[in-house]
């Protein structure tokens, strides 16, 4: 019988191929029994054997692929592990409906890329594009057919530990990354072998967890939540993006897997997004310990009604949706729009037309930590360093330099700079900063290194060594800041200082008097306040991944010059959180003539460390002639204007040019500023480019009073220069 019925179903499926995408799905699913069904809903992980170190399904998980139940692993690593699975689906199931494995590739799958974080303070969409096909090359030909990746969540607040997973805090440069991320990931053609299938998380508002503190309590407006949240998962879905995963974390009193307004009204019924929904790790279950359910059943209805696709790891669909189908507890249409929208993710990879498309031993040998792939990771890396500080342009290194003191736990790190989502990056693969400076400097500068003290211990009795080895150097590189596990997942601070004694080694350093360069490796902004004032040189490298140690020494010896810029705001003091640069004015804003009941600390500045959008370059520019084409713009046309950018200095140099709005007065309060656009452009030292802008007036939309997204005429401020403060002005109207 079984023989017959795949027989039929293949010549069903091969006479459908000249039919559409849909009708090719309607006709797998007009066969599928109950049980089938419900399996392609299912996604369970690979166990973790750290005896043998290799990652199997879990106990009874292979017969239940054989009966069709699982539709999905996550955690299967490598092309041998998943052509078997694969096979057991496609050859011993009734159907034969392949298998869908996804993997979390963050920042990279064994050759590791800088931080999300990172990549986006090089306000480079083409390059983050770039990061994300060189790492859906890599894990595709290592059996990945879906990354859960990009994480699109807005972070208002340094404290949570996930803000080194996304974009930063701006809703409109958080977009530009998410959809060069799901361009890169997807490729032009998702059933090309190098391109992976990629997953928007986490559906929603995750990042405005109460007080930083991970998985915790969100509760912000609507109007907050699509103005600030959800622009990064919206331009995900127009940039066809093919999954979402659905937040452990609730908005306002309903868990966001559970919830109709974000899964049904927004996804489905205003964005148009036929996308499937994959709960993140047990969300369905934890609807228990939210309490808004009494057992997994009722959890389980909650979840297929609210239009949660796939469960990840909860159990509930597996044992449960079928029962509640057939007591007609759930209706039938549910499990069937499910199946549909993964259905057809399976047929747009391609895995119909070959489930073994990415099992090809010898393409993961080949592709698999590539030299051009390293050279990509590099490139990247370059272009995502922020210089905070170079007081008398102590950098770029003088070539004339005879010795180097490279000091801390986290210089001569291989491991740290893989960052908190390194996947099946490791050490052996990472430059370390103290490698890259020896690899550059050969014999021709001695570096004398010095640990000094861990990142994380009071420990003070090395102290000694390190202040010897700067006395024995004409320079001091001090790097600081966090080990990787001190950010990523579940992995809140309350406190932003640097950990352990490393602010007092290097007020040490300093006293020495030799030239002190501070180079931070951390995963989220840090009040690093006495070096901000005393360091005259300060990088903030982030995790940069297997190229930091190289990128770093070619930043330091001038032959990169450094173009990222912050795209989250540095706080002077935990306690301004949350700090962010588009505020809104309130009824009484600071007024430093006389701060009396207005909005500010008696005991302690408003003003960030460094403000979002800022970074310096080894050049100076100069912004000048801010010019409006006209005053007046109608609705629907664009904002026309242009800006003269001189290189002031002595390098060739990138700079990334930012444009905010204000509408000063509307139907409902507004942000001071807004980032609109950007630019990042080139130039040669004494060169000025005009850089002209047309901003599209679907750009200056918002919601409105009654929550409609939409146009209101009235004047505007447009400001424009190299980062959220300095700015030049002018105004312009808008009008219908
Ligand atoms: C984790 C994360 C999510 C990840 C998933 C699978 O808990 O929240 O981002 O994709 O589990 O690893």
């Amino acid at each position: 019988m079984k023989k017959y019925l795949l027989l039929f179903f293949v010549s069903t499926y091969v006479f459908a191929q000249n039919k559409t995408l849909e009708q090719k799905v309607d006709s797998v699913l007009a066969l599928m029994t109950l049980e089938e069904k419900v399996g392609q809903l299912v996604q369970y992980s690979a166990g973790w054997d750290t005896g043998t170190k290799t990652r199997e399904p879990k106990e009874g998980h292979e017969e239940l692929i054989r009966q069709g139940k699982i539709g999905s692993f996550l955690n299967i690593i490598g092309v041998e592990q998943t052509r078997r699975l694969q096979k057991i689906a496609v050859e011993k199931s009734r159907l034969g409906i392949p298998l869908i494995f996804g993997l979390d590739v963050i920042h990279g799958y064994k050759t590791t890329f800088p931080i999300p974080l990172a990549e986006a303070c090089s306000w480079n969409p083409d390059l983050v594009e770039l990061s994300a096909r060189v790492q859906a090359i890599e894990a595709s030909a290592a059996g990945v057919n879906w990354t859960f990746s990009p994480m699109v969540d807005i972070a208002r607040d340094p404290r949570w530990g996930r803000i080194m997973e996304g974009s930063g805090e701006d809703p409109y440069l958080g977009s530009v990354m998410a959809a060069a991320r799901v361009k890169g990931y997807q490729g032009k053609n998702l059933k090309d072998d190098n391109t992976i299938l990629a997953c928007a998380k986490h559906f929603a508002g995750y990042g405005a967890v109460e007080g930083g503190k991970d998985y915790n309590t969100v509760d912000i407006s609507e109007r907050t939540l699509r103005e600030i949240y959800l622009p990064p998962f919206k331009a995900a879905v127009d940039a066809g993006v093919g999954s979402l995963m659905s937040a452990f974390t609730e908005i306002g009193g309903v868990p966001s897997s559970a919830n109709k307004l974000l899964l049904t009204q927004i996804l489905r019924n205003e964005w148009h997004s036929d996308a499937f929904v994959l709960t993140d790790w047990n969300t369905i279950g934890e609807f228990l310990v939210h309490g808004i359910a009494h057992d997994l059943k009722e959890a389980t209805k909650i979840a297929i009604e609210a239009s949660i696709d796939m469960d990840m790891e909860s159990n509930g669909y597996h044992l449960y949706l079928a029962e509640l189908v057939k007591e007609g507890k759930v209706d039938i249409k549910y499990i069937d729009d499910a199946v549909r929208r993964i259905l057809k993710a399976k047929f747009k990879l391609g895995l119909f037309d070959d489930p073994y498309k990415y099992c090809n031993p010898e393409r993961e040998v080949k592709v698999t930590l590539g030299e051009d792939l390293r050279r990509a990771a590099k490139q990247v890396a370059l272009e995502s360093v922020v210089l905070l500080k170079n007081e008398n342009n102590l950098l770029p290194l003088n070539e004339n330099i005879k010795s180097i003191a490279v000091i801390g736990e986290l210089a001569a790190s291989k491991e740290d700079p893989l960052g908190p989502w390194a996947q099946q990056g490791i050490p052996e693969t990472v430059v370390s900063i103290l490698e890259g400076l020896k690899n550059k400097v050969g014999n021709r500068i001695k570096i004398n290194y010095a640990e000094g003290c861990k990142v994380d211990s009071e420990d003070k009795s090395r102290f000694e060594e390190a202040i010897d080895a700067v006395n024995r150097s004409d320079v001091a590189i001090v790097v600081i800041g966090e080990t990787r596990d001190m950010s990523g997942e579940a992995h809140s601070r309350a406190t932003l200082d640097l950990p352990g004694v490393q602010e007092e080694l290097i007020k040490e350093i300093h006293k020495t008097g030799k030239p002190v360069i501070a180079i931070l490796m951390n995963g989220r902004p840090l009040t690093i306040n006495w070096v901000s004032e005393n360091i005259p040189a300060i990088i903030e490298s982030w995790y940069l991944g297997c190229e930091h140690g190289s990128a770093i020494a070619d930043l330091l010896f001038g032959d990169f010059v450094p173009s990222g810029k912050l795209t989250v705001t540095f706080p002077k003091g935990v306690g301004q959180i949350p700090l962010y640069y588009n505020h809104k004015n309130t009824g009484r804003p600071y007024n430093p003539e006389n701060p009396r009941f207005t909005s500010y600390y008696i005991d302690f500045s408003l003003e960030p460390l460094y403000p979002f959008g800022y970074g310096l370059s080894y050049t100076t520019f100069e912004y000048s002639n801010l010019k409006l084409k006209t005053e007046k713009i109608k609705a629907g046309d664009f904002v026309k204007f242009s800006v003269d950018v001189t290189n002031t200095g002595k390098y060739e140099a990138k700079e990334i040019v930012q444009v905010y709005i204000r509408d000063l007065v509307a139907s409902v309060t507004r942000p001071v500023k807004e980032l609109k656009d950007f630019k990042k452009i080139n130039l040669k030292p004494g060169e000025t480019k005009t850089v002209e802008f047309e901003l599209p007036t679907e750009r200056l939309k918002f919601f409105d009073i009654n929550m409609n997204y939409s146009l209101e005429p009235g004047r505007f401020k447009l400001m424009v220069g190299p980062n959220s403060k300095d700015l030049l002005e002018t105004e312009f109207e808008l009008i219908n």
